[in-house]
């Protein structure tokens, strides 16, 4: 099974993503997680796509589509992947179709998860992540059970996003509404569009798309 998950910044895509990863045997191909370790890595992606990231603006399209297609054919991926972020621009859909066609692959489902202007603000200026493990949180909506230790390894640093900060955010929404956007039209004409209500709670959130899927 091969889905896109589909939304704006904040929507929930990386938190439904691990979710199925883990529970169908997936792989969540993040491109904005590739993107952060190639800039913390300091590779020559990583520093072609610094400075768009810091803006909130997208990255070049041919970076995106050639860093897609080499991970896509990776053994890992043979079971079937989530795309989390990717494609986000119309160029990047047409060129996943081609590239699909050509390695003998297709997108099952693309799900949208629609969320208010004002809850993905609140979302985002508020997350935090494990810097051990991942593993997401929020500082008002998804706390840990202890505060001060991660749910899933213990660990007992965090880390926040420099995007994630009241500036970028408002960009990184405009960069979604005129570039992005536009895919849901695109994916509605193939038949392949289904949305999902993602102001619900996670869990909820959870199980409208595995109804979808079932
Ligand atoms: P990327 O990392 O993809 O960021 P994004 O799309 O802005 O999405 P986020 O990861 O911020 O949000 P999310 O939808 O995953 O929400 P999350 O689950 O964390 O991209 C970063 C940058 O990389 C881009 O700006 C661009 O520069 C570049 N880039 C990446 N891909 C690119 C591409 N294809 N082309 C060009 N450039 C690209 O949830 C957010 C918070 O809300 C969390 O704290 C979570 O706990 C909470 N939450 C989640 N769901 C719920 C819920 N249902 N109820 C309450 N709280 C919730």
């Amino acid at each position: 099974m091969n889905l896109i998950l589909f939304g704006p910044p904040g929507a929930g895509k990386g938190t439904q993503a691990k979710r199925l990863a883990e529970r169908h045997s997936l792989i969540q191909l993040s491109t904005g997680e590739m993107l952060r370790a190639a800039v913390a890595a300091g590779t020559g992606l990583g520093r072609k796509a610094k400075a768009n990231m810091d803006a909130g603006e997208l990255v070049p399209d041919d970076l995106m589509i050639a860093l897609i297609s080499a991970r896509i054919d990776a053994p890992d991926c043979a079971e079937g992947f989530i795309f989390d972020g990717f494609p986000r621009t119309v160029a990047q859909a047409e060129a996943l179709d081609a590239m699909l066609v050509e390695k003998g692959l297709s997108v099952d489902s693309v799900i949208a998860m629609e969320v208010d202007d004002e809850a993905l603000i609140e979302r985002l200026t508020g997350r935090f992540s494990c810097a051990e493990c991942g593993a997401g949180y929020h500082v008002t909506l998804q706390r840990p059970s202890v505060d001060g230790v991660c749910d899933r390894c213990g660990g007992k640093r965090f880390d926040r996003r420099a995007d994630d900060n009241a500036e970028t955010v408002r960009s990184r929404l405009l960069a979604y509404r005129r570039q992005t956007a536009p895919l849901l039209p695109y994916y509605r004409a193939k038949g392949t569009l289904q949305t999902v209500d993602g102001m619900a709670p996670i869990e909820d959130v959870t199980r409208q798309i595995e109804s979808v899927l079932a």
